[in-house]
């Protein structure tokens, strides 16, 4: 572009224009001789410049040291910086795996500084990230993928990462899921755990991942009381293949196999993967130390069984309450009272030593809003919704628990426009009278810190 006499660049000439005392930015020309109306007569800026980031700034002089010509090589620190939250309800949302990405992406392009940080107040809608760039701030919520993660480091940068290598983007989208899934795992969200896992079973990159993959799918099938599911996904691979005592891997499956089995109470079918681990012969002293193993972990499965046939199948971590009442708060919101005398409900309550009590500041329990099939958070049937109960600690180990829940309108929220449906179904139930009114029954969790 010619620049007009007496002007080193003209207009749509890429320049870097020193923003602070160490900063450099990278912009284009938008106009020259710039002026603003309140500026005294006859003064003019030589440059308007538009930052890569979208602020329209002026340079005051014509001088290299504040606007240099840009041939796009060298990184500039853009000054900018992104604050990814760490905290709880982030974190569990998969924030430390929102860390990774953005740093991954920030690297790529330069110039931003990332780190993590506490609480960003926008706990709702996890997980969620701060852009400081331009003297100004931004929060990014709910970065559930890498585009969303994208955009954060656009804004930072000025400049878009690429998402072209198809390796970098499933390596990232593996990570995103393994952490999620952890989480998941210790906070028995079952339905968040799964959700992928399917596909990523698909998907592994060798036969060892494949085999652990199917493991855990199983597991979490297991744990959240789909044991035939479970017994699906296992015999798929388990019963493919006579088990081999090289083959370590895929004896872990037959126990799993086992020990679903002996949930379901199906003796007769343990007994039949028994018969086929004792057919098996050991070629030396360690094949012989892992059938010992394995016959002995298979008896302590089928002596499971007699302890737990007739018990209806559970969802680990959860306990059954049911609504004793509900009352109005405001238009939107309710105190929901539940009850239980399930002994499975756990404690907030802390024993230290010597029987000292240890009190939680805060803890919460999650509920799941039974929705059915079709469910858009995961494959199970059910959404997992955390909530922190308004009644005490005591309140709960008496098997009471109160809870204020929000009725979302606009949009509907689905987990409480189910919760205001299946409460309210047993409400009226109770109020045409005729008997015993219908209870409605939901499961939380244990509390959780
Ligand atoms: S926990 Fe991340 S915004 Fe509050």
């Amino acid at each position: 572009m010619e620049a007009a006499s007496g002007l080193r660049f003209g207009v749509g000439d890429r320049v870097q224009c020193k923003t602070s005392a160490a900063k450099w930015k990278r912009g284009t020309v938008v106009a020259l001789r710039y002026r603003e109306e309140h500026w005294p007569p006859g003064t003019v800026a030589p440059y308007q410049v538009q930052l890569d980031a979208g602020a329209l700034i002026y340079a005051p002089q014509d001088s290299e040291c504040l606007v240099r010509a840009d041939d796009g090589g060298e990184q500039l620190d853009s000054g900018a910086e992104v604050h990814v939250c760490q905290a709880g309800p982030c974190r569990r949302a998969g924030g430390e795996a929102v860390l990774l990405e953005i740093e991954e992406m920030a690297n790529s392009v330069g110039g931003v500084v990332v780190q993590p940080s506490g609480c960003l107040g926008n706990c709702s809608q996890a997980p969620n990230a701060l852009v400081v760039a331009d003297a100004s701030e931004r929060i990014f919520a709910r970065l559930c993928n890498l585009s969303a993660t994208a955009e954060v480091v656009e804004r930072a940068s000025g400049r878009a990462p690429s998402l072209d290598d198809p390796e970098m983007v499933s390596r990232l989208q593996r990570a995103r899921r393994l952490r999620v899934r952890m989480e998941a795992r210790e906070e028995s969200k079952w339905n968040l755990a799964l959700a992928g896992l399917a596909e990523d079973v698909q998907a592994a990159p060798s036969q060892e991942d494949r085999l652990e993959l199917v493991q855990e799918h199983a597991q979490l099938l297991a744990a959240a009381g789909f044991g035939e599911k479970a017994l699906e996904v296992l015999s798929a691979v388990a019963s493919s293949d006579e088990p081999s005592l090289q083959n370590v891997p895929h004896l872990r499956l037959l126990l799993d196999q086992a020990k679903t089995l002996a949930r379901l109470g199906r003796v007769a079918d343990v007994e039949a993967l028994q018969s086929r681990v004792d057919r098996l012969k050991p070629r030396n002293a360690r094949e012989s130390n892992i059938k010992a193993q394995l016959v002995q972990l298979l008896r302590e499965t089928i002596h499971e069984v007699a302890t737990q046939l007739g018990s209806s199948p559970r969802i680990q971590g959860y306990a059954r309450w049911r609504l004793d009442g509900i009352t109005p708060v405001s238009k939107h919101s309710a105190v929901y009272r539940f009850r239980t005398d399930d002994a499975s409900r756990g404690t907030p309550i802390r024993r230290g030593r010597g029987g000292r009590t240890v009190w939680s500041k805060t803890w919460h329990v999650t509920l799941l809003a039974e929705v059915g099939e079709g469910n858009p958070e995961g494959p199970l049937p059910w959404l997992e919704r955390d909530y922190t109960p308004i009644s005490t600690a005591q309140d709960w180990e008496s098997g009471r628990c109160d809870i204020l829940i929000k009725i979302y309108l606009e949009p509907p929220g689905l987990a409480t426009e189910w919760l205001h449906g299946a409460c309210g179904d047993a409400r009226a139930a109770a109020a045409t009278g005729g008997g015993r009114a219908r209870e409605a029954l939901v499961w939380l969790s244990r509390p959780a810190k």
